[in-house]
């Protein structure tokens, strides 16, 4: 196996790994070694089940269930469900039709077009997520993904903004972040209900492993991110929008541009991620996304929330 960089300052690829099997712990000291070095790991032709997915996610972590609320009954068009511990980010619904441009699940879904990290307004921070691209587009038509390094965006701020961002506490909020994202029109109770989740806090400034040596300081400032405890709306809006402006420049971008089978993994803690706008809905895109808590067990965030007395059962 190799790992070779794909980008000046993170993200490298995997080559030669097969994922197939249960993964050894030669695989997996090597991928948790990657992925502490360089944030984003991407394997081609990783042609897998969701199942072989799953079991090789768990070998990093536990899985953050999709949340899914009692009453949530399926609607027609609404995306796809796959097995239980899946994620799906594709734009097929569930009778395995594309979902039209201006569907409220597509709209709903173009709130992963802002950079952001998976799960922030999660009380229990992610550790990664791993997206299977099992039905992709022409290279052409978009859909691409593209990711941040949020630790050398942290690196090259000015001293005087490292300290007067020391401390602080983000405020996280989904529905907020979704219309930042550019959710248009109210969002009505009956979404409220089906996705309460209320915001919570996350470090503005944090590391992968600790204050040691390897823990290098990143932003947290996702989409999801929408102001700083304790200050003013605008006030915290603005520092939030200034952080996320700084960590999106070119320079820290990496681009993937999807493969059938590939299987990218990316670090929530330390890098951002944004979908690309497919150019045209005629073409299908069916992305499964596994996602691994921090720490913790195996639960969802509205689980998790209704455990920790934030949410209502
Ligand atoms: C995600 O934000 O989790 C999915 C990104 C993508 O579909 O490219």
């Amino acid at each position: 196996m190799e790992v070779r960089p794909l980008h000046p300052v993170f993200a490298a690829e995997l080559i030669g790994a097969d994922l197939t099997n249960a993964p050894d712990s030669a695989l997996v000291d090597l991928v948790e070694q990657a992925m502490a070095q360089y944030g984003v790991l991407a394997i081609r032709g990783a042609e897998i089940t969701d199942e072989q997915q799953k079991a090789f996610s768990r070998a990093f972590g536990p899985l953050e269930i999709p949340s899914r609320a009692k009453d949530a009954a399926p609607r027609p068009q609404g995306r796809r469900v796959i097995t239980p511990g899946i994620f799906y980010a594709g734009n097929l619904d569930h009778n395995g039709e594309i979902i039209p441009y201006g569907d409220d699940a597509a709209k709903l879904a173009k709130g992963a077009e802002r950079f952001h990290t998976d799960s922030s307004f999660h009380l229990m921070p992610t550790k990664w997520s791993l997206l299977h691209g099992v039905e992709t587009p022409p290279p052409s038509a978009g859909g691409d993904t593209w990711f941040t390094d949020a630790r050398a965006a942290y690196d090259d701020l000015p001293q005087a903004m490292k300290d007067r961002i020391e401390g602080l506490i983000g405020v996280h909020d989904f529905w907020e972040g979704r219309r930042r994202a550019g959710l248009q029109g109210e969002i009505t109770p009956q979404e409220k209900r089906i996705i309460p989740f209320p915001e919570v806090e996350h470090p503005l400034v944090r590391s992968v492993n600790g204050s040691g040596p390897n823990g290098r300081k990143c932003l947290y400032v996702g989409g999801h991110c929408i102001g700083i405890k304790g200050w003013g709306e605008a006030e915290g809006r603005e520092l939030v929008e200034e952080l996320y402006a700084h960590a999106t420049q070119e320079k820290y971008i990496y681009r993937h541009q999807w493969k059938r089978w590939d299987l990218v993994i990316w670090d929530n803690r330390c890098t951002m991620h944004a979908a690309t706008p497919l150019l045209s809905d005629a073409y299908r895109r069916d992305m499964r996304r596994t996602t691994i808590n921090e720490s913790g067990p195996e639960t969802s965030a509205l689980e998790w929330m209704i455990r920790q007395g934030l949410i209502a059962a």
